[in-house]
């Protein structure tokens, strides 16, 4: 990798660059990443980086999706993921969860003119049992009111200092804790063992000081999204500062006990 931000979204740009002609570019119908890489451990993408692959797109041919299902909706602090990167508009936004603040279950893709258009005129030959599902609607219509109305992705921009505070104090606090990161009312925290490796794989089955967290958190009333190495925190878009500190002082317990499960 380079040395700054910009180094590392040219490097890696070049290379996606050279994989595009390699493979031939009328092969690649679209490249679809999410905004800010989500279960992966709340990763945003270097400065330019987004931005070179909506020019690369554009140099090819091929359409930008913009997977928002986590961070569409206010999660980070913008109405959408992609805003983070200037001047950036994908050719098609997929998004759910936020939607209907997942009150009821619904998802959406929306699109360029012309996508629309094409298959407008050359509908495809499938649907789905529940696809806008009247009642989803009108709680979704709702919540995007409400969120609008309330302001709510600035809400959760406010609160992001408040986030990397508390992100901050865990890893100053707990030697289980290796780095964090939060963007809006998007983090997340590396869990690692005695050794400063991770506390186990991705897709490994859960070690037994993860699961020991697991059990002290809910014994603290969390419940979030928990993939070890990564803890997530993403709270409701409308909680309070207050609330947002206590939840980081009852995970701050519950780490408690993960060092000491780490440790021993
Ligand atoms: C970032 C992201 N993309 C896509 C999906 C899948 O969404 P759906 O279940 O609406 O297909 C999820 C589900 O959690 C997700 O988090």
């Amino acid at each position: 990798w380079a040395a700054d931000e910009q180094g590392t979204a040219e490097m890696a740009l070049a290379a996606l660059e050279e994989q595009i002609l390699h493979e031939g570019p009328h092969t690649i119908a679209a490249i679809l990443m999410e905004s800010v890489i989500g279960s992966g451990g709340v990763l945003s993408h270097p400065q330019g980086y987004v931005q070179g692959i909506r020019a690369l797109c554009d140099k090819y041919g091929i359409v930008y999706i913009a997977d928002e299902v986590m961070v569409g909706f206010g999660r980070t602090g913008k109405l959408w993921g992609f805003q983070n990167y200037a001047g950036v508009i994908p050719d098609i936004v997929t998004s759910a969860k936020g939607l209907s603040a997942a009150y009821l279950p619904l998802a959406m893709v929306a699109m360029r003119q012309p996508i629309k258009d094409f298959f407008e005129n050359e509908p495809l030959g499938w649907g789905a049992t529940y696809q806008a599902h009247p009642v989803s609607l009108a709680c979704a219509y709702e919540c995007i009111k409400f969120m609008l109305d309330n302001d709510i992705p600035g809400a959760a921009k406010k609160l992001e200092p408040v986030m990397v505070e508390c992100i901050s104090a865990l890893i100053d606090d707990h030697p289980s804790v290796r780095q964090g990161r939060a963007l809006g009312l998007f983090g997340c925290i590396d869990l690692v063992n005695a050794e400063g490796q991770y506390v186990q794989n991705i897709a490994g089955p859960m070690a037994p000081a993860a699961a020991k967290l697991k059990q002290a958190m809910m014994e603290e009333g969390l419940f979030g999204l928990f993939r070890p190495p990564f803890l997530h925190c993403a709270p409701p878009l409308v909680i309070s500062e207050e609330e947002l500190r206590d939840g980081f002082l009852r995970l701050d317990r519950a780490l408690q006990k993960f060092d000491v499960a780490v440790a021993s």
